[in-house]
């Protein structure tokens, strides 16, 4: 029942109660959809936006980017923090230009050849934008995966984060509604960021309460479980 159960009830929930005017949303330009899965790979929301606006504003296509100095780049992201991805952002840029024509592959596969777009980048960008029936797997889904299943693998392990990627990959909308994709995706980023957070989840207001093994066992926060490492 909780396959399928997941993924309709996360998408009715995410038209009702989601996110739908952040500034890199209600649109399907993967370079829009690349830029702000970067920022948000290890920044806030709030901090984010300004960001995002000045970025765009400065480099309004994968071109422009592309041929500034990296100096420059570096210089807008001033703040941001983890200059690796800023370097990353413009080799990215660069290859983008140089070996696919300035446009973005449309593939989560062909995505993760690129510099600094990992799976979960990868999966994120091809959902949104080209509807691919793919899962992401953040640190936000990790959590309200964990919870739903009640998933005793430690998160320190490979092992348990690839058989966690299984599970993600069982939860995706059926095929014959794979133009959801954007909307599921979506809906899994806003249940971890505004219910399903890491302390005091809200699981009264919680779309799939009735079948999260989590909420079951009454302490849904001791998910997920992770060692040092
Ligand atoms: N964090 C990562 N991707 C996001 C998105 N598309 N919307 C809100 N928060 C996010």
């Amino acid at each position: 029942v909780t396959k399928l159960r997941f993924a309709p009830d996360l998408i009715t929930w995410q038209k009702e109660f989601g996110r739908h005017t952040l500034p890199w949303q209600n649109t399907r330009d993967p370079y829009r959809v690349w830029l702000s899965e970067i920022m948000l790979q290890q920044t806030q929301v709030v901090t984010v936006i300004d960001y995002y606006a000045r970025f765009l504003q400065r480099f309004p296509s994968v071109t422009e980017l592309a041929q500034a100095d990296q100096d420059e780049v570096l210089g807008l992201w001033s703040g941001l923090g983890y200059y690796s991805r800023a370097r990353n952002l413009h080799r990215c840029a660069q290859q983008v230009l140089a070996l696919h024509g300035g446009e973005f592959p449309s593939t989560s596969e062909q995505l993760q050849t690129l510099p600094g777009i990992g799976p979960s980048t990868a999966a994120a960008i091809a959902s949104f934008c080209f509807a691919e029936r793919v899962a992401i797997l953040d640190g936000n889904v990790k959590r309200v995966l964990t919870r739903l299943m009640a998933f005793d693998g430690d998160m320190a392990e490979g092992a348990a984060v690839r058989q966690l990627q299984l599970i993600a990959n069982d939860l995706l909308p059926e095929k014959n509604l794979t133009q959801n994709m954007p909307r599921y995706t979506q809906g899994l980023m806003d249940l971890g960021a505004t219910l399903c957070t890491r302390s005091k989840p809200a699981c009264p207001s919680c779309p799939v309460r009735e079948i999260c093994l989590g909420f079951a066992t009454g302490t849904p926060e001791q998910y997920p479980i992770k060692t040092k490492k």
